[in-house]
């Protein structure tokens, strides 16, 4: 399964984000894997409509993989048989999101508190995917602490993974501070399946870090990729030549451009402005004037006006500094999690 573990560049799933619009610029863009958000296994039961856009992808984005989430063995494992018929390259398991609505109806990383059902889980999935396709599992360090990581991560090997991407943070920390590397080094060094890093990789030079440092099989970008799509070909030039192009301000505003049309072609003048705008802030952080790009942006419900504001913009041509995370986590479109 190389072309899924072996020194590959994923893109992270960003609910809100990475839909099949903004996954496809990422794989023009040179990321090797991409992933659907989170996909409820009670609407996916319930044949909910909304549900079923996210498990759209074109044959271009393939190797796709679609992400699950639930709080029962047994209902995710009936999602896993509906989402088996769409032919993802591979499926995995949610034991990660951090948030209430989640967490609360004991998903997520909620799942992180009880081995039990972890081992009940993966193996029943397990059933279902068996050699016919990979099953992965996208954790984080634990509910709390890291008492029960070890013993976990050894528990999603022995039911059948493939493979576990492992963001290291508890979910008591959301999003604060930095997500400790250490740990994907120790989980490397106890399993024999490969692990897809995941964590604060916001520049060429964090992602060779995190494979020399943990020696994982591949990374995996998520906020370091929003507005940020050459993000990839950036890691990949600076693993091979030790070296990047910059990209400049004017790239960037062509490039919301570019993805207004994409995501307009999908679905409707209005509905693009309404979804390209979140974006915006990341396509055009750093640069000198933009604050008042974005506010009149973000003020117009016409689409000429739109791409009238940003071809009148004309930032001075320099690379945009490095993107740096804040306290807070982008937010995920509420409406792409109301789906359960
Ligand atoms: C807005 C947003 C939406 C996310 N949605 C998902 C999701 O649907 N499924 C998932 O497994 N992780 C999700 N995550 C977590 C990311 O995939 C990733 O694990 C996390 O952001 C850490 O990686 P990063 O530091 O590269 O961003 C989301 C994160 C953010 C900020």
């Amino acid at each position: 399964m190389d072309y899924l573990f072996d020194n590959k560049i994923w893109l992270a799933p960003l609910a809100g984000y990475t839909d099949i619009v903004y996954r496809k610029i990422c794989k023009s863009m040179g990321a090797d894997v991409v992933m659907s958000e989170m996909i409820s296994a009670d609407a996916l039961i319930y044949n909910n409509p909304k549900t079923k856009i996210l498990t759209e992808f074109d044959e271009e984005e393939r190797p796709i993989g679609l992400q699950i989430f639930g709080n029962d063995a047994r209902k995710i494992s009936e999602g896993i048989k509906i989402l088996k018929e769409y032919h993802p390259d591979f499926i995995d398991i949610n034991m990660g999101c951090p948030i209430r609505k989640i967490v609360k109806n004991n998903s997520g990383a909620a799942l992180l508190k009880d081995i039990n059902k972890i081992k009940q889980i993966i193996s029943k999935a397990y059933s279902i995917t068996g050699n016919e396709i990979p099953l992965t599992v996208k954790i984080r360090t634990g509910w709390d602490s890291d008492d029960n990581l070890l013993e976990i991560v050894k528990i999603i090997e022995s039911e059948g993974a493939s493979g576990i991407i492992f963001h290291p943070r508890t979910r008591n920390e959301m999003f604060l501070g930095k997500s400790n590397w250490d740990l994907i080094s120790k989980v490397k060094e106890n399993t024999k399946i490969p692990i897809i890093g995941n964590g604060d990789i916001c520049t060429p030079e964090d992602a060779k870090e995190m494979f020399n440092q943990t020696k994982c099989d591949s990374i995996m970008v998520g906020r370091g990729a929003i507005g940020n799509p050459w993000i990839f070909k950036q890691i990949k030039n600076y693993l091979q030549n030790n070296s990047y192009y910059n990209i400049l301000s004017p790239n960037r505003i062509e490039m919301i451009i570019l993805h207004l049309e994409k995501i307009k072609k999908r679905v409707g003048s209005r509905k693009a402005i309404h979804l390209i705008r979140k974006f915006i802030a990341s396509y055009t952080k750093g640069m000198r004037g933009a604050s008042n790009l974005r506010q009149k942006c973000n003020q117009t419900k016409d689409e000429k006006q739109f791409i009238e504001y940003l071809l009148n913009f004309q930032p001075e041509v320099y690379p945009c500094p490095p993107l740096r995370f804040g306290r807070r986590a982008p937010q995920a479109d509420k409406n792409n999690l109301e789906n359960e």
